[in-house]
């Protein structure tokens, strides 16, 4: 099929083009750098070559059946979602969870000869990480799934809570996430069979709740730190994803909001674990699973370029930030979201 290509496809090949040259020396010279500045003043739209190969890591957990996955939170919510889709999938399956009375009912909901486990364990506790991983080690063998779900989601405005409430929500919400990749990481590269990190930020890691500065300010550091880690761990057996859900039906939800939580308006949590499974096993930086909020990510991202002045900029100065903030994942990411997909779910 001869399709015509769209401007976004040609810009995408442009770029992907220009960053394949720019790993060359030779590239570097046919895009006369360093020549042409002198005689091209720097000005908009002469945007500073990123450096990336165009090229998506390939997705280290592609197989999941029989590979062995650890859920933080898991035995509640969206957490019990993910685990139960995980389960489906053929995995080995371990939940983390900080109250004994919610296990057993979080059990009963696995089908039998699946391989299913409790762990006691919280996210803010460094050393009870270092347990954790030895447990999981000794009753599974390897771990290549580290699924960060656990969360609080404090309602409190960002101008009206005290420290005390940013730290608790720090603490579980971003510090629970560092505190398993500092664990995890090192054991994922020790053993090389693939591996990857999911981490559950919310829709809040990418627009601002009305009433929930803290959580957004939460959630966006959970956004950032697996686009950092994808970063880096690009040339790595070790893929990470963003999971970033709306609505999802909730113990958690229906506390914070009855009004929503009474109506089946939300997501099944089981459809939100689905759609994280399918995120794992493509390799998604990005797994959105609300689209309703397409326009407003749109307007944010929209806002955020109509900010940048349209002025010229030093040449040399941009090459010499660019050596440091370049931006190698999106590009890999769009090329990878062109691949046609039959199901966002399983
Ligand atoms: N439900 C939604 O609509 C929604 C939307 C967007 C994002 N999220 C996010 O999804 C994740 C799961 O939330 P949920 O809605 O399923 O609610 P939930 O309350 O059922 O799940 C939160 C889980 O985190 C656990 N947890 C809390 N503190 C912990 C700690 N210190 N150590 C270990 N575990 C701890 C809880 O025990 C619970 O199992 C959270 O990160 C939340 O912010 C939820």
């Amino acid at each position: 099929m001869n399709k015509q290509k769209s401007g976004q496809d040609l810009a995408l090949e442009r770029r992907q083009f220009l960053g394949g040259l720019a790993l060359s020396a030779g590239g570097m010279a046919l895009l006369g750098a360093g020549a042409a500045t002198a005689a091209e003043p720097a000005g908009p739209g002469r945007a500073p070559v990123a450096v990336d190969t165009g090229v998506s890591q390939p997705a280290p957990l592609a197989q999941v059946a029989g590979k062995t996955a650890y859920i933080t939170g898991g035995n509640t919510g969206i957490g019990l979602g993910i685990a139960r889709a995980l389960a489906n999938a053929g995995m080995n399956v371990v939940m983390g969870y900080i109250q004994e009375d919610q296990v057993a009912p979080a059990l009963k909901l696995f089908k039998a000869g699946q391989n299913v486990t409790a762990m006691r364990h919280d996210v803010t506790d460094r050393d009870g990480w270092v347990k954790l991983l030895a447990d999981i080690n000794a009753k599974y063998g390897n771990l290549h799934l580290l699924v960060n779900n656990a969360g609080i989601k404090t309602l409190r405005k960002a101008s009206e809570v005290d420290a005390k409430g940013w730290d608790a929500a720090v603490g579980v919400n971003f510090t629970g996430i560092y505190n398993g990749c500092a664990v995890c990481i090192p054991h994922f590269k020790a053993h090389g069979q693939g591996a990857h990190i999911v981490t559950t930020s919310s829709m809040g890691g990418m627009l601002p709740g009305v009433t929930a500065g803290v959580y957004t300010a939460t959630k966006f550091a959970a956004v950032g730190i697996m686009e950092a880690l994808r970063m880096e761990l690009l040339d790595t057996t070790i893929g990470t994803s963003v999971f970033c859900p709306g609505g999802v039906s909730t113990d958690n939800i229906v506390s914070a909001d009855p009004a929503a939580g009474t109506a089946p308006l939300m997501m099944d949590p089981l459809e939100a674990g689905e759609r994280v499974l399918n995120g794992v096993r493509n390799n998604d930086l990005f797994i959105f699973s609300h689209p309703e909020f397409k326009p407003g990510m749109q307007q944010r991202f929209d806002a955020i370029l109509a900010s940048v002045p349209p002025e010229s900029f030093p040449e040399a100065r941009a090459k010499a930030q660019t050596r440091v903030l370049t931006a190698p994942p999106y590009v890999p990411e769009l090329a990878h979201r062109k691949q046609p997909r039959k199901t966002y779910r399983g």
